[in-house]
């Protein structure tokens, strides 16, 4: 698929997925679109769990608690290390950002739906129980959970505002 196009056709899937397992070979290439992203000063700021065992694939999703989620047959976990990487400056926000929207785009190029869990984190204490679960270190942030697999439905990108109220030449509007 051509990169416009998945950049068109990528959305947020809200719906069950099919039971189609996505193979560890696939799982590996979509992490390793994240891994290319950019980062500042090139910390490679980002790392990344690729959950495919069955009962922590449910453990996450009643963490979670979207009815959905359950049916995922693989999840991504982004993780950040949240140091300062330039002067007094933290880059790993943008870092995890660059790195979730390549691994969306490859998911999409690759015939997979996925969703930018990260709000749903930051409630009832859920990233820190996902990282117990997970054994993720105490001086590494969970930033975002994404589900991959292959859609049951059929959904598409939201409605997005025309260019030109968006964006201008030179000067503002
Ligand atoms: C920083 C960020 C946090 C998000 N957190 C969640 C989330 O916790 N749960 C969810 O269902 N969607 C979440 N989303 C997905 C957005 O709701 C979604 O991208 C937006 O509604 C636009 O829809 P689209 O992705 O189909 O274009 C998040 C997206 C971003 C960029």
């Amino acid at each position: 698929m051509d990169l416009f196009e998945a950049i068109n056709k990528r959305h947020s899937y809200r719906a069950e997925f099919t039971s189609e397992i996505v193979p560890e070979k696939t799982l590996k290439k979509i992490v390793q679109a994240g891994i290319q992203a950019p980062s500042g000063k090139n910390s490679q700021s980002t790392e990344f769990i690729i959950v495919n065992k069955k009962e922590l694939l449910t453990e996450i999703s009643e963490i979670i608690g979207y009815s959905y989620l359950h049916t995922a047959p693989a999840m991504i976990a982004v993780l950040s290390d949240t140091r300062e990487t330039y002067f007094d400056m933290t880059f790993y926000k943008e870092d995890y950002a660059a790195a979730v929207e390549n691994i969306l785009l490859s998911a999409t190029a690759l015939g997979y739906a996925s969703l930018w869990i990260d709000g749903a984190l930051r409630r009832e204490n859920r990233a820190q129980r996902i990282s117990e679960l997970l054994h993720i270190p105490a001086d590494r942030k969970l930033s975002v959970i994404l589900p991959i697999g292959i859609p049951a439905e059929k959904r598409k990108q939201c409605e997005k505002k025309a260019l030109e109220d968006r964006a201008w030449f030179n000067f503002y509007k």
